[in-house]
């Protein structure tokens, strides 16, 4: 059995607390680039994410410690942006959680526990009365790891907006492609189960 294989078995999913932060944002940070996240923000992501007694954001752990991480606000608790299409929805945005980061330690990427994570924040997302989700998933993500999750999971592709993430590099964002001048682009998808 390989080493990931192994690993999956003993994974445990547990709703996200503060206790995971300092651990999360490290995470965040290795994957993403340095500043993609931090203690206020983390903070508030973790607040969105909870409603109606139910936490959209979710931890996986191994016996190493943090093996991944899925922040997801609740419906109503976030504001479609000029990079949303909510026109395209067919929702009323109030009805429409936002998966906002997928994040699984480099070692373990691969091995479904991305999609594990997905699942229990979508669960969350229908005890709060979501009928679909939208993310924007990055296209340029290792091995286009992003999208094809996403899409093997029932999204579907809303539009593509290049520069998603230039501003927050220009402002300290260290992209882990790009650098502080990123250009990647945002695939916004949707996943509905209503
Ligand atoms: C995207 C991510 C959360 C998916 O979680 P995961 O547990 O790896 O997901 P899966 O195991 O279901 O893998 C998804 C697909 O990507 C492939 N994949 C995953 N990681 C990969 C990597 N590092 N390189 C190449 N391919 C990879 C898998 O083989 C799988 O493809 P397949 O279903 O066609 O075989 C995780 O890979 C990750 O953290 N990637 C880096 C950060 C990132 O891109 N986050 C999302 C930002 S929007």
């Amino acid at each position: 059995m390989s080493e990931v294989q192994r690993h999956h078995h003993v994974i445990e999913y547990q709703p996200l607390s503060v206790a995971h932060f300092a651990a999360v944002i490290a995470l965040g940070n290795l994957v993403h680039g340095d500043g993609y996240l931090n203690a206020d923000l983390l903070a508030t992501y973790h607040r969105q994410g909870q409603k109606a007694g139910h936490n959209a954001g979710v931890v996986a752990l191994d016996h190493q410690g943090l093996a991944g991480f899925r922040l997801a606000f609740a419906p109503g608790q976030w504001q479609p942006d000029q990079w949303c299409s909510p026109q395209q929805w067919g929702l009323s945005a109030d009805r429409v959680g936002y998966f906002k980061c997928n994040t699984v330690r480099p070692d373990l990427q691969g091995a479904g526990i991305g999609g594990a994570l997905l699942k229990l924040s979508v669960q969350a997302f229908i005890a709060q009365g979501a009928q679909a989700g939208v993310a924007h998933l990055w296209v340029q993500s290792p091995g286009n790891a992003a999208v094809r999750y996403f899409s093997k999971h029932g999204g579907e592709l809303v539009a593509i907006h290049p520069d998603k993430w230039r501003a927050d590099s220009l402002n300290g964002y260290a992209c882990v492609r790009c650098g502080f001048d990123c250009h990647c682009d945002a695939a916004e998808m949707i996943l509905r189960w209503c």
